[in-house]
């Protein structure tokens, strides 16, 4: 979602905030801005569309060693260049870029601007006119910036230039991400240290209700009473390889061909120095201890949890309950006595799951965050993390977040199992290594999957999924991948419950995609695939090596049942790849899809 990026320094200002912008888009918007400031005051570019559409606005041979910039994914008020950022107060004075939603923005502006004219549709705007409002009854900068954001409720990371103090860029937040990046004669601001990784890999964390003075020389952390805070930083560990595409066409395609190299990374990062699987033993010590565990999630991060729930079921015998996120919050169940909330996130930023582990830390139940982002908030701010290893994806489709969160859930219960001395049934690491060969055969068998998307995909308005057992959770996240880069509409199903309804909406010549890699119900899901096509439907089967049928689409080499999402998903990945460019959508980038969800 929205993308934040500052630079003070005596480098190329506009280019440095560009080019950080442009490491932003992964994480979705519809319209980018900066501005930067000089001897002649602030300049203001802002455009509808991608940053490349900003880069032709921006003037060339503008000198300036201040700026901020953002890319804008619209919650209050269309994409417009207007609605885009940054926003400035009725005197040009001060300008600001935001991230968040401010909740009780109309209020506040009934209540203390009834005389201001905005000149946007965004809550943005208020907070820029409440600040100079401030001001100009006569507090400074710094007391008017704090009181104006005591007055917000919602969420907001926040950077703001006053051209009235061209040596600073005042930063803040509270629930959406910031991050200070420190240089040698320059400093920055990001919303993600990939940002800013061109320049500096050194990061400062910024903590909620915080404001930061940012400027060529230093930063000044102060909390809300005015305190200074000391904060050592620390060293972003990315590589700025893993942020580029290479020979790649898409960064999807990259992160789906990651995949088996990742699950190695696991493996190895989860290994002691015998071998064995390991996980830290409080981790080990909280998920034996809880009488039911609480996985927390959304999209894919959530199918994950739903297969995730099978592991730890089946091996450590733990309970397990998977909740959306943003229905938890309002919806929540009657809790077990001593309960664990695992959150999976592959940004670990995701608002609807940070703020269910706001709401069950107050009760004082213990958590443990999954994610592929370490120093996330939801690291951050959970008892426990375990990482993913899977390197920065940047395509807004999870692919290689969904197999890593698999492999770690995977480990995660066999060490618990073993903990509480249930013996296993077999040897992960020697299965997650056969997964990972599996993987490759998927990857290098692109031409098939391409064709299967010619074949099924290329002229229909929908298609469905089906599965039964822990296929049906499959279906569900590829459904989810080809809804939403191919815009197809895309629904998964549990293939008994076709008839209990669906089946109404077979046609003639309605693709369907069946998996079939689980022995206990391959012939039921095959007799679901029957009905179908005796109401016309085209059946793609997609079945396990072993319980493969003639007419098969794809045979999946065999890996272990209980583990065969984390191969059965690649088909599907690359169907949804191929299916959306061949109806030239942008497949990195989908409509209205925002990479990290900051917002409820
Ligand atoms: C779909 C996708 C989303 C995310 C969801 C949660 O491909 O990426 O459904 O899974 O927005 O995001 P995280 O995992 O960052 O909490």
């Amino acid at each position: 979602m929205c993308g934040i990026v500052g630079y003070i320094g005596q480098n190329d200002t506009k280019e440095i905030l560009l080019k950080g912008l442009e490491k932003l888009e992964y994480r979705g918007y519809d319209s980018a801005g900066i501005a930067v400031m000089n001897e002649n005051g602030v300049h203001v570019f802002k455009e509808k569309g991608r940053i490349a559409v900003l880069r032709e606005a921006v003037d060339s041979t503008l000198a300036s060693s201040v700026g901020i910039g953002h890319t804008r994914w619209a919650t209050h008020g269309v994409p417009s260049k207007v609605n885009a950022h940054p926003h400035q107060s009725e005197s040009e004075r001060f300008t600001l870029v935001h991230n968040g939603v401010i909740e009780n923005y109309s209020r506040l502006k009934r209540e203390y601007l009834p005389d201001v004219e905005l000149k946007s549709e965004t809550d943005t705007e208020v907070v820029v006119q409440l600040l100079e409002g401030f001001v100009n009854d006569g507090m400074e900068i710094e007391e008017a910036f704090r009181h104006t954001l005591s007055l917000l409720k919602g969420s907001y990371a926040i950077a703001l230039l006053d051209k009235e103090n061209k040596e600073t860029i005042y930063v803040a937040k509270s629930k959406s991400p910031l991050l200070v990046g420190l240089g040698d004669n320059f400093n920055v601001v990001a919303s993600d240290a990939m940002a800013m990784l061109q320049v500096t890999d050194q990061y400062v964390e910024i903590m909620d209700k915080e404001i930061v003075l940012v400027s060529e020389q230093s930063v000044t952390i102060k909390n809300l009473k005015g305190e200074v805070i000391e904060r050592a930083p620390y060293t972003a560990e990315l590589d700025a390889s893993d942020i580029e595409k290479g020979t790649y066409p898409h960064y999807m395609l990259k992160e789906i061909d990651e995949q088996p190299l990742v699950i190695r990374k696991i493996i190895q990062q989860y290994q002691d120095e015998n071998g064995k699987l390991t996980i830290a033993d409080d981790i080990v010590d909280a998920v034996n201890s809880a009488d039911r565990i609480y996985i927390i999630a959304a999209g894919t991060s959530y199918h994950a949890g739903l297969v995730g729930k099978q592991f730890i079921e089946k091996m450590a015998k733990v309970p397990v309950e998977v909740h959306v996120a943003s229905e938890f919050s309002y919806n929540m169940p009657l809790l077990s006595e001593n309960p664990l909330f695992v959150f999976i996130s592959q940004s670990g930023e995701t608002a609807d799951s940070r703020s269910v582990l706001v709401q069950i830390k107050e009760h004082g139940y213990k958590s443990l965050t999954i994610t592929n982002v370490p120093g996330s908030t939801l690291s951050r701010e959970a008892d426990y993390t375990l990482l993913l290893h899977a390197g920065p994806e940047i395509a807004v489709a999870s692919t290689k977040a969904y197999t890593a969160q698999l492999a770690v859930l995977s480990i995660l219960g066999a060490v618990a199992a073993e903990a509480r001395g249930i013996a296993s049934e077999f040897d992960l690491s020697q299965e997650l290594g056969i997964i990972a060969n599996g993987m490759e055969v998927l990857c290098d068998a692109k031409e098939e999957m391409e064709q299967i998307a010619r074949d099924f995909l290329s002229t229909t308005r929908n298609c469905f999924f089906i599965g039964r057992a822990v296929d049906y959770y499959v279906g569900l996240e590829g459904a989810l991948k080809l809804k939403e880069i191919s815009y197809i509409q895309a629904e998964g199903f549990a293939g008994g419950e076709l008839k209990h309804g669906t089946i109404a909406l077979i046609e003639e010549g309605t693709p369907i995609i069946a998996l079939a890699t689980q022995e206990h119900v391959n012939l039921s899901i095959r007799g679901n695939v029957k009905e179908v096509v005796a109401r016309g439907a085209n059946p793609c089967i997609i079945s396990m090596k072993g319980l493969e049928e003639e007419d098969d689409a794809y045979v999946l080499p065999v890996v272990h049942e209980l583990l065969t999402p984390l191969v059965a998903v690649i088909p599907l990945q690359l169907i949804s790849y191929y299916a959306a460019l061949h109806r030239d959508c942008d497949v990195d980038k989908p409509r209205n899809l925002a990479k990290s969800v900051t917002v409820e």
